[in-house]
């Protein structure tokens, strides 16, 4: 399907950066959202992402008056009567992104393709709700989405084959690197990230490390940031909420920290807060460690801290997500380079590529180890993909082969 116009439904940050996106790669889209100070702010914000590419030099003023003159903004939908491909972006509610996509299907062409931003909800369950099944899929942009490449393209169980096709080749055009993922909670790079950032935050409430000694542990190691600097980054009140929907899907294995649990109710979401893990500004960490020491008062094992208690979930939960077919290896380690800028050793490198370098016996032995510690447990057990790699003598580079195939051995 050639798509001639797109529309975006929900103008808050997200909305307005994928409208900056697409008017980017020449394609006309209309805006819409129910608040006219969210549309001015859209535009403001869209202007100042074009504006910094004027002062930059990367373009002219006229051409940045020609990308605003794509975009439309409006209060209704009058102007989606032609829209072939549309996004909603607004709040992450189930009701409320049905109600929009019910809206759309009495207007928008009957072929249109209906997708969804969210981060985590059932993209079957809106399709089948808004009524609208096989045209509905999901496309999860990363923030900022002027910078992020990856955007993972989520069909639900009733999308057709063409809507799926339609919309990798729409994100393409958009000069994003986008990654098919089957149905579940968290999709790829979030269900990565969530072992990944429990794990540290488990380390520092156990004593183990602090903050500032984990984050610069994982940026030697080759994350472009560390955990704490990410999570205040993404908001703990986000990820906390995040954290329980993933622990209400997944069991146990997702429960998050109670230090999470703990800032977010003192009120420290993080950067936008002034204070989250560190304190930004006036605001200092002091309380962080009162929370911490209270908690370690009440006699918790005390754990250790080391780059492996972080990197190995995260290579067993990408063991899993390989073993469910939520996504092919290969598309499991590009979404992470793509989506988190992970880099091993100086070169870019997602989890699977990762554990063929240190080898999967060492994995497996390192996660068997973690499951039997006072601090460790269920949440280490090893994924039968990988025992079975290892089984098979497919331990990784030394072998010539692990997740990936190593052909100069
Ligand atoms: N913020 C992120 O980092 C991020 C990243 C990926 C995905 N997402 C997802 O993107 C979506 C939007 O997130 P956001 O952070 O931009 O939210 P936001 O709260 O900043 O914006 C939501 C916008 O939707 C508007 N809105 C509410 N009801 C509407 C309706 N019926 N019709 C039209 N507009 C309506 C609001 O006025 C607001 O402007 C959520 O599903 C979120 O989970 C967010």
């Amino acid at each position: 399907m050639y798509i001639f116009k797109a529309g975006v439904v929900g103008a808050g940050f997200m909305g307005a950066e994928i409208a900056q996106v697409i008017s980017f790669s020449g394609l006309p889209v209309v805006v819409k959202d129910i608040d006219p100070a969210m549309l001015r702010k859209a535009e403001d914000h869209i202007r100042q992402i074009y504006q910094s590419r004027v002062d930059k030099g990367k373009m002219t003023a006229g051409e940045l008056r020609d990308k605003m003159d794509l975009i439309e903004f409006t209060l209704d939908y009058d102007s989606f009567a032609d829209a072939d491909f549309i996004i909603e972006a607004v709040p992450e509610r189930m009701d409320l992104k049905v109600r929009v996509f019910q809206e759309l299907a009495q207007v928008a062409p009957e072929t249109a393709i209906f997708a969804s931003n969210t981060s985590a909800l059932s993209i079957s369950e809106m399709g089948y709700k808004a009524g609208r099944p096989e045209r509905t899929i999901g496309l999860h942009f990363f923030s900022p989405a002027h910078v992020m490449k990856l955007v993972e393209v989520i069909p639900g169980l009733d999308t057709a084959q063409d809507v799926i096709d339609d919309t990798v080749q729409f994100a393409e055009s958009l000069r994003k690197i986008p990654v098919v993922v089957k149905e579940c909670p968290g999709f790829l790079v979030n269900r990565l990230l969530a072992p990944y950032l429990g794990e540290a935050m488990f380390a520092l409430q156990e004593g183990a490390a602090t903050a500032t000694e984990i984050d610069e542990a994982m940026v030697e190691f080759g994350m472009p940031m560390g955990p704490f600097t990410l999570l205040d980054f993404m908001g703990l009140d986000v990820s906390a909420h995040a954290g329980e929907y993933m622990a209400s899907e997944y069991g146990p294995r997702f429960q998050p920290p109670e230090i999470l649990k703990r800032l977010v109710a003192m009120g420290r979401y993080g950067e936008k807060t002034g204070a989250g893990f560190y304190g930004y500004g006036e605001q200092t960490d002091e309380p962080v460690k009162q929370v911490l020491a209270e908690i370690q008062a009440r006699g918790i094992p005390r754990g250790e801290f080391s780059v492996e208690r972080l990197i190995f979930p995260m290579i067993n939960e990408a063991a899993l997500i390989a073993q469910e077919n939520i996504a092919s290896i290969p598309d499991i380690d590009m979404a992470m380079i793509a989506g988190t800028g992970m880099t091993y050793h100086g070169e870019r490198m997602g989890p699977l590529a990762i554990a063929d370098e240190y080898g999967l016996d060492v994995v497996l032995a390192g996660l068997e180890r973690m499951l039997r510690e006072p601090w460790g447990g269920e949440r280490f057990r090893p994924a039968q993909f990988l025992k079975t790699k290892v089984r098979a003598g497919h331990l990784g580079k030394k072998t010539g082969r692990g997740f990936h195939e190593h052909l100069n051995l």
